[in-house]
């Protein structure tokens, strides 16, 4: 088997290859002037195949993937998995007005015909309950973040209060509540457009708390900076945030720091300097099993 990674998520890549004990090899990508990418595979050797890319900023780096993937089979590749801890275009998974395309069944559908295995984490999944509803006809493996993430949280000084920030995010806080015994809320949350959330805290008291945020996904960082504002007003003593997917589009730090954030912490699902925990005994187990108990 070869692990195959790309220089935007290298030190991840090679990560994982150290703990599958393979040699990480990396696909070479040139940007032609007019934003064609040339992809150049690196010696196959193996029929079997690891694509190890996160999904973030996705339009080239789906191009890059099919270009790959198709020229690995046409070199003699029977079996690929794509490792991608975030898992992009999962969001858009209804037309909210016609004519909209339903991004999250068409990329999905799409992956589904490239690879024989797509593992991914924590993907957002919200009005289906399983990774395979979105890509169909493959071997998916959705893992999850929450234990990693319990672990960080239990070995903070001060127990914090967890806080999702809306509906969604009540599976991780759950999760992530029940490995450590701390106290938990839930948010509601009205999104009116890109840049406009609003946010409803519940009605406990706040005051003097120390809390974290947590969310899979931050991207223009107004969900939890609402949140955090929102939690000031209330009296809380420090707030912090915890993404498993640190997007972080455009201004969204800087909104996070208006907003008077302590720490904001992630996973390496994108790279970010936010990232605290790393993913590679995650995956690497994952793949392990994968291979131990189905090649
Ligand atoms: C949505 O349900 C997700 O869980 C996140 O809350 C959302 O994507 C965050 O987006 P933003 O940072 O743009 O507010």
């Amino acid at each position: 088997m070869q692990l195959l990674g790309f220089k935007d998520y290298r030190q991840q890549g090679k990560r994982l290859a150290q703990a599958l004990k393979l040699e990480y090899q990396q696909v070479a990508i040139h940007h032609f002037p007019d934003g064609e990418s040339k992809v150049t595979l690196p010696q196959i050797r193996d029929d079997e195949v690891i694509f190890c890319r996160s999904l973030d900023h996705p339009n080239d780096k789906l191009i890059e993937l099919f270009l790959a993937c198709q020229t690995a089979r046409q070199q003699g590749v029977k079996r690929m998995t794509l490792v991608a801890p975030y898992l992009c275009y999962m969001r858009q998974d209804i037309a909210f007005n016609p004519g909209e395309s339903v991004s999250q069944k068409i990329i999905g559908q799409w992956l589904g015909q490239l690879f024989d295995r797509v593992i991914t984490v924590d993907p957002h999944l919200h009005r289906i309950n399983n990774l395979n509803q979105a890509i169909p006809n493959t071997k998916t493996i959705s893992l999850s973040a929450t234990k990693l993430m319990s672990e960080f949280l239990a070995n903070r000084p001060n127990p914090p209060l967890l806080l999702g920030p809306d509906s969604e995010s009540e599976q991780w806080v759950m999760q992530i509540a029940e490995h450590t015994g701390l106290d938990w809320e839930i948010a509601g949350k009205q999104r009116h457009g890109d840049h406009n959330v609003e946010i409803m805290l519940p009605e406990i008291d706040f005051k003097d708390r120390i809390i974290v945020i947590v969310d899979d996904v931050a991207s223009t960082g107004r969900t939890i900076a609402k949140a955090a504002k929102a939690l000031h007003q209330r009296g809380a003593q420090t707030v912090n945030c915890l993404i498993t997917h640190p997007l972080f589009a455009d201004d969204a730090e800087q909104i996070l720091c208006n907003a008077c954030i302590n720490h904001i912490w992630s996973t390496d699902s994108i790279n970010h300097h936010s990232n605290i925990i790393q993913l590679t005994s995650l995956l690497a187990e994952a793949i392990k099993s994968e291979y131990l108990f189905h090649s």
